[in-house]
Order: structure tokens, then C-alpha cells, then sequence
């Protein structure tokens, strides 16, 4: 049991969110706790104190020491590692580091991210790339199942393939480092979309094995929004660049990434106060828990919806977040649902759509409560 309370009043109010809703989704956008966020503005009090010595002067040597920490956390090398606003900036680095030729194909999940998605219809549009779906089936039970979907939608004519560590709408855990495994003997490149990653499981990038990881760390580090990370492997860094060129153009992946113009990069130095609130909580301690909530609460969900669960009770295959089908509802009805919960009982969860049906997901964090999620079930049964 972790030293602190978690779901009660006190506690959940280390969270700036408003205590009249019914928050079940830290998964899309994350929640930063009430010191983060006054670390980040110190910061951008120091920062308006004196813009030019904050900015100019002092901010590389800040941005490494940052760097350090958050390498040590997932596992990465520093010289590898730079600071982006978000996993799209990430997946879109990677795809530009690479040269594409007409007849190109690239591999991705069909359980794959909507704007990531559509990062690979531009790369269609713009040099006449192929995309290519890796079935995964859902219901699932055997993980080898995701290594034969992949194995199979990889082919002679694949250049990249592009593996969720977390999928979105269906909040599935992959086996990414058996998937990267998969593409090493193929010999195509991957990039791991890891946005939900950090924070959500204990993380070593090295130890996959990718040529590019990104992932969020304003989602499960809970770091002010805007924080994220993108790692690129020895072999490709003098050959990755940032869309966006300014002085730092053939300096290096720091000087690149770090510097696209003038922005406020508190939210890139607010990370370690956010690494300072997981580990008062116990990062580990912390996993366990919240994956506890979202197991009795897609227990509850199901047997109100009266469904299977769509995979095994078992960490390896999801953390603390988790979906549930909704079987009376289709895919087009996703927002609609989202938009009614909010605005008639003030709970806020995502209804996603996958394969032409409608799941509710749900998120689990220390601010949450059992209560919460058969609330939710109840109202969805009476839906019905
Ligand atoms: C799998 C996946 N990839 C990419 C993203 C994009 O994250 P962001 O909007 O922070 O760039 C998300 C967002 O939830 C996601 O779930």
C-alpha cells in the first residue's frame, strides 16, 4: 500500500483539476499537479525577470542538466535525446529524417493514432508512399498475435514501420521490443510512437532497440503540457534534422530540436519537478495503483454493458488505462457520447472508435476513486 491516500479530497487536490467533474481521462492530455505547475511559474517569472539571460545565456546548460534526469528515467542516452512540444513533433521528425522514393512502404498499426495516421497519408500525397495496415484482431488474447499482424503486412517494398507502444482508442500495451526484434530481422526501420509511455511503465529505450522513440512526458509524468522527448538512435543522428531550421541547422540534434525560435520552454524545465512528484509517490507504487483502478473499473463497465473484456487481466497487456466495448453504440456515435456525459452528468471520459465500433476508455490516476467508474458503469447500463 503506498504511504499516501489516494482519491481522497486532500490528496486528489494536488491536482489542479475541478473536484465537481468526474476526470477518467488523464489519458489524453494528462493533469499536472499543483507544484509543477508552481515550478513552472517560477520559471516563467525568471524567465520575464530577464528574457535574454534566461533564454540566450542560460537555457542550453538548463535544457542538458533536464536531459540527464529524464535519460536516467527512460532509459536513454543523453546525446540521443532532445525535448520536443509533443509525440506528433516526434513522429513527424522521424519521418522527415527519412528519404523517401515512390513505391515506399510503410508499416503501422490499424489500431494507430488518427494524426499519426495522417502524418503517413501527407508522406502518401507528397512522394507516393504506400501505407500498409497491420491487422491486429480485438478481442485478443495471445500477444503473438500483434508479432504475426506485423509480420505479416511487412514486406519486400517496406521501408518503416511505425509501432504504438500504447494504442490510443483501444489503450493496448504492445510487445514492442519482440515487434522491433521482428523488424531487425526484416531489415526496415522502425519508429516507436510511445506517447503514452513515459510514466505509464518502466521505460528502457535502449533496450528496444528502435531507431526512433517518442513519447509524452505531459501525459503519465505529468508534466506541464508541451513536454515531451524524442530519441534518435547513433546511426541516424547526423542525418535528422528539425522541421522548423533556425540557427542551431547542422549544430547537432540539441542545437536543432531546442531552438525553432523564440518559445517559452518552461514546460521542458518544469520535468523535473514532475519527476520529483512521481517519485514522492513512488513511480512503481504509483503504476500498481492506478492499473488496480482501471482493473475493477472495466470489470464493472463490462458487466454493466454486459460484454467480454477484449484481453487478458494481465499488466503485460494494458496499464492504467483501458477499454470497454460499448455494443449498443457504433463508431460514429464516439463523440456524441463524450460530448452528452460532460454536459449532462459531468464525467469526462473518451468514447473512441476502432473497426467500425465504439469503446469508453477509461484512465486511472491517484486522483481517482472506485466510486467514479461505477458511476459510469450504472449510467451507461441505463443508457442501454
Ligand atoms: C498513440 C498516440 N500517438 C500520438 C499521440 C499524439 O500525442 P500529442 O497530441 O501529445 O502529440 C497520441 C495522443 O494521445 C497517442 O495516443
Amino acid at each position: 500500500m503506498p504511504a499516501w491516500t489516494p482519491g481522497s479530497p486532500e490528496f486528489s487536490a494536488r491536482w489542479a483539476l475541478d473536484p465537481t467533474i468526474d476526470y477518467l481521462n488523464h489519458g489524453s492530455f494528462g493533469a499536472t499537479p499543483r507544484t509543477v505547475l508552481a515550478r513552472q511559474s517560477e520559471l516563467r517569472a525568471q524567465m520575464e525577470a530577464e528574457p535574454v539571460e534566461f533564454l540566450a545565456r542560460r537555457l542550453p546548460e538548463r535544457l542538458d542538466a533536464v536531459r540527464e534526469r529524464v535519460a536516467a528515467f527512460v532509459g536513454a542516452d543523453p546525446e540521443g535525446l532532445v525535448f520536443v512540444p509533443n509525440a506528433t513533433h516526434g513522429v513527424d521528425a522521424a519521418l522527415g529524417a527519412m528519404d523517401w522514393s515512390p513505391g515506399d512502404e510503410v508499416v503501422h498499426a490499424d489500431h494507430g493514432y488518427n494524426a499519426v495516421k495522417k502524418a503517413l497519408l501527407r508522406l502518401r500525397h507528397r512522394y507516393e508512399v504506400t501505407t500498409v495496415a497491420a491487422v491486429v484482431p480485438f478481442p485478443i488474447d495471445d500477444a503473438q498475435q500483434v508479432i504475426d499482424a506485423f509480420a505479416r503486412a511487412i514486406g519486400p517494398r517496406t521501408r518503416l514501420v511505425v509501432i504504438d507502444h500504447i494504442t490510443s482508442a483501444t489503450a493496448l500495451i504492445f510487445p514492442v521490443t519482440e515487434l522491433v526484434a521482428l523488424c531487425r530481422t526484416r531489415g526496415v526501420t522502425v519508429l516507436v510512437d510511445g506517447a503514452h509511455a513515459p510514466g505509464l511503465l518502466p521505460l528502457d529505450i535502449r533496450a528496444i532497440g528502435a531507431d526512433f522513440y517518442t513519447g509524452n512526458l505531459h501525459k503519465w509524468v505529468c508534466a506541464p503540457k508541451g513536454a515531451a522527448l524524442f530519441w534518435v538512435a547513433p546511426a541516424w543522428r547526423d542525418r535528422t534534422h528539425a522541421r522548423v531550421v533556425s540557427h542551431g541547422y547542422e549544430l547537432g540534434l540539441r542545437a536543432e530540436f531546442e531552438w525553432a525560435g523564440t518559445f517559452d520552454p518552461t514546460a521542458w524545465l518544469s520535468v523535473p519537478a514532475a519527476l520529483d512528484h512521481l517519485d514522492e509517490l513512488g513511480a512503481s507504487a504509483l503504476q500498481g495503483h492506478n492499473h488496480a483502478l482501471v482493473q475493477q473499473g472495466r470489470q464493472h463497465l463490462a458487466r454493466a454493458l454486459g460484454v467480454r473484456l477484449p484481453h487478458p487481466d494481465h499488466p503485460s497487456w494494458y496499464g492504467p488505462m483501458a477499454a470497454v466495448l460499448v455494443p449498443w453504440a457504433n463508431a460514429a456515435d464516439a463523440p456524441g457520447l463524450t460530448a452528452r456525459l460532460f454536459q449532462e452528468h459531468r464525467i469526462e471520459v473518451p468514447f473512441t472508435a476502432y473497426d467500425h465500433r465504439c469503446f469508453v476508455r477509461i484512465s486511472g490516476q491517484a486522483y481517482n476513486r472506485p466510486a467514479q467508474y461505477e458511476r459510469l458503469a450504472e449510467l451507461l447500463q441505463r443508457w442501454r
